[in-house]
């Protein structure tokens, strides 16, 4: 028995069953065995409750995605009866069934882009890897093989499978793992609170960005470039809203050199930003897009890739010499993910849940900027029902914590013991990103209980402060 098996948790305990068997994902794995798992036991509405009873609110939608809540009976139901009539049908060889056209369908009316085809995965990272493969396979058959590179941005986040941990900008997610594989190429991002040049107004940092990203472009071989992958928002990374000015620019250089826009709508998708998609609110033109996470609201996992019809033609003869499109999942167009998913559109249209959201996005954004003057705030940033808020050692001069301190993670802590669910970011950011249906009163419970858990931090971290 390694060390790192014994726990400070009663033997048979899930606590200690947890520490004995589980690998976590996205997880400190040191700090996992020093403190335990949380165990998560039940959840209804905006609320979540743990195994010893305690109440929360769920300040994170779970991983950015329970957009509904939880204990949503309507899809329950769905399920439940989709599991009875048919529990599973696959899409390989011309299979097809009803739910996952149906959901092809929908998704295609409301995007805002001219799709023409859906591919249904189960994740963010395999619908991020099929873009990439899509592009791969595309590129070959139009007669420009050499054009394959991928272009994304530092702190973007898009997944850890191998292409879309190639993707993402975050060195933890390529250390040890050996990524990001060759081809995959990252370019600055639109970070104006640490990434701006002194005095630089938001117009010239946007002007930079886009001249570094045609710099890339041009150092790499414009035919060589095959996309360029953005969050509207990015989320993981920070919670990094982009100045008004920066879609324009990134999207004129990439027009200048036929370059695709991948849209990874996998947090921002279906109300987030107080918009139906990221894209609208901060100005993409997205060729291709990627879903999932509040598609299903998270009930069952199911992710979509939609591109336009163009890319789709060459495939159907090439695949007719090959013998087959030979890109798929077991569970891709699985029945009942798409049967919860069609509904949890339906109930977002019915309930109108995107106007409810961009109306608390207010209200949320409003008590947002209220934690601007607190001591240990350097910046916050949002926008419609998702923000971030940085925590600083010195908010004139913008000096950060050192990382070892944990400030983020310290502050989270308060807020746990609070009955508030909220996560750390790298840098110490604090990202909030409540479910859709949240109101205002509810609004106002997390923000009362995150300036205590910053109030306690305070306390805590003092004597680590500069300012
Ligand atoms: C923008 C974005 N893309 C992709 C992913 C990866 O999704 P998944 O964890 O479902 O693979 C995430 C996950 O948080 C994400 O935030």
């Amino acid at each position: 028995m390694g060390k790192a098996l014994h726990n400070r948790f009663p033997p048979g305990s899930i606590e200690s069953r947890d520490l004995q068997h589980m690998l976590h994902p996205n997880t400190n794995l040191k700090l996992h065995h020093r403190e335990g798992p949380f165990i998560q036991e039940r959840a209804r509405g905006v609320y979540l409750w743990d195994n010893q009873g305690k109440q929360y609110l769920e300040g994170m939608a779970g991983l950015w995605c329970t957009a509904l809540g939880y204990g949503e009976e309507e899809l329950v139901r769905v399920a439940a009866d989709q599991l009875r009539k048919l529990s599973f049908g696959p899409t390989f060889v011309g299979k097809s069934n009803e739910p996952s056209v149906l959901l092809a369908e929908k998704l295609k009316a409301m995007v805002p882009m001219d799709a023409g085809r859906v591919f249904f995965g189960l994740s963010g990272s395999d619908a991020n890897d099929t873009q990439v493969k899509l592009l791969w396979y595309y590129h070959n058959l139009i007669g420009q093989p050499q054009r394959k590179k991928i272009i994304s941005r530092l702190k973007g986040y898009h997944g850890t499978s191998l292409a879309a941990g190639s993707l993402t900008g975050l060195p933890p997610f390529h250390r040890h793992f050996d990524l990001p594989l060759p081809g995959f190429l990252h370019t600055g991002s639109p970070y104006y609170y640490r990434q701006a040049l002194d005095g630089e107004s938001e117009t010239d940092f946007c002007d930079r960005l886009a001249n570094e990203l045609e710099a890339l472009i041009l150092r790499e071989g414009p035919e060589t470039v095959a996309a360029f992958i953005a969050e509207p928002v990015q989320g993981g990374g920070g919670v990094i809203v982009p100045p008004k000015g920066y879609f324009p620019g990134i999207q004129a250089v990439l027009d200048k050199y036929g370059i695709i826009l991948i849209d990874d709508e996998v947090i921002c998708g279906f109300g987030r930003t107080g918009r139906a998609f990221g894209a609208q609110t901060v100005g993409m033109r997205p060729t291709t897009m990627s879903v999932a996470k509040a598609l299903s609201s998270a009930y069952l996992p199911i992710s979509a890739v939609l591109i336009p019809e163009y890319m789709y033609e060459p495939m159907i003869d090439a695949s007719g010499e090959v013998g087959t499109f030979g890109h798929g999942f077991t569970y891709s167009g699985h029945p009942v993910c798409a049967a919860v998913a069609l509904r949890t559109l339906e109930l977002m249209e019915e309930r109108e849940i995107f106007a409810h959201a961009a109306a608390m996005g207010e209200v949320f954004q409003h008590r947002l900027q209220g934690l601007a003057d607190h001591p240990l705030v350097g910046d916050v940033r949002g926008v419609g029902l998702m923000g971030g808020v940085e925590l600083v050692a010195d908010k004139r001069s913008r000096q950060p914590f050192e990382s070892s301190l944990g400030a983020g993670l310290i502050c989270t802590e308060h807020a746990h013991e609070g009955g508030l669910l909220i996560r750390p970011l790298p840098g110490d950011t604090i990202a909030l990103c409540p479910p859709l249906i949240i109101n205002a009163d509810q609004v106002d419970e997390l923000f009362g209980k995150l300036e205590s858990a910053l109030d306690r931090t305070l306390q805590q971290v003092s004597d680590h402060m500069s300012g």
